[in-house]
């Protein structure tokens, strides 16, 4: 059975239209805003997908950071979509003993029909993707996490039915997270207003990037400024994977957490995003993160049916 394809009279999508065969994906600045609209369309479409149009293919999730989410979504994606998938941390590989990146890539390119991974240093997925000859998926690097935002926007749009001019509020660090976000925003018209302490704003390398340099987001340091009004409040962790968990970093975030009193300055219709694992108490309390404005157990949900989307879209027929 080959991907799902448009019944007559309905506006379902052949995962082939959205023309990203044999594509890598490293960040959302690799898409164009319509290539994303059409992944979150045939996202909806896959929630109940009952075939396996990729029955016969392997997917490589190769993982140098720990991961819930990403890990298992990728999982779950493969097998309802009749692929199956094989699961490597860098210990388990030749990785640990020094050979390259590059011989690791072609190797598993002569096995695999995708490789999803997850490193630290976004040059370092770049050398994957550079040497690999199957497609090369980021599951997240210290600069991006594309696939993560990906179920963000599906989470968006599904609750306001729309995302352009959409008002989005991020609280905390200038991450992976919020630099996919700006790339996202530009892209699709979403109104982005973040709020980080001195010293830890996005990388100006982004910032700088075609697209982005024209539709910056609004860089701020209150929290409450960012937050009036905005119809999604989103933070992450303070400390992200890799980084050094250090007092100082800490000290910087003072005020930054997003509570009640914060959450009550934006839209009363606004929800409220957290890509997870949460430290509760840190960036968000457990009211906000519990509470009826909260869409984070949604936004989880939502990594599993994009990324069908995307294996469909990569590796569809
Ligand atoms: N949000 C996210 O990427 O979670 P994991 O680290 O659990 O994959
Ligand atoms: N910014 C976080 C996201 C975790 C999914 C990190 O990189 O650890």
């Amino acid at each position: 059975m080959p991907c799902p394809g448009p019944g007559k009279g309905d506006d379902r999508m052949l995962a082939t239209d959205i023309g990203i065969q044999g594509s890598d994906l490293l960040t959302l600045h690799d898409l164009s805003a319509q290539t994303i609209l059409d992944l979150l369309h045939l996202s909806a479409q896959l929630e109940h997908v009952q075939d396996a149009p990729l029955r016969g293919r392997t997917i490589g999730l190769l993982f140098r950071k720990p991961s819930t989410r990403t890990r298992v979504s990728f999982e779950v994606a493969a097998l309802e979509l009749g692929a199956r998938s094989i699961y490597m941390t860098e210990s388990q590989t030749q990785l640990s003993r020094g050979e390259t990146v590059a011989d690791t890539a072609k190797v598993l390119s002569r096995y695999l029909q995708a490789l999803v991974v997850r490193t630290g240093s976004h040059e370092e997925l770049e050398e994957f993707a550079a040497a690999a000859s199957v497609p090369v998926v980021n599951a997240l690097t210290d600069r991006f996490h594309p696939c993560q935002v990906l179920a963000d926007l599906k989470t968006v749009l599904d609750a306001k039915g729309t995302l352009a001019g959409v008002e989005v509020a991020w609280v905390g660090d200038g991450n992976n997270m919020l630099q996919e976000w700006i790339v996202a925003a530009a892209k699709l018209g979403i109104h982005l207003r973040a709020a980080c302490p001195a010293g830890y704003d996005p990388d100006p390398r982004v910032l700088a990037l075609d697209g982005v340099s024209d539709h910056p987001p609004t860089l701020l340091r209150s929290p409450a400024e960012a937050v009036r009004g905005a119809d999604v409040v989103i933070t992450d962790t303070w400390i992200s994977m890799g980084q050094e968990d250090s007092d100082r970093k800490r000290a910087a975030f003072q005020g930054f957490t997003v509570d009640e009193e914060l959450m009550a300055k934006a839209d009363p219709g606004a929800i409220f995003l957290h890509c997870l694992p949460a430290h509760r108490g840190e960036e968000v309390t457990d009211a906000v993160l519990d509470g009826p404005q909260s869409l984070v157990f949604d936004e989880a949900a939502n990594r599993l049916h994009v990324q069908k989307a995307l294996l469909l879209a990569i590796l569809g027929e």
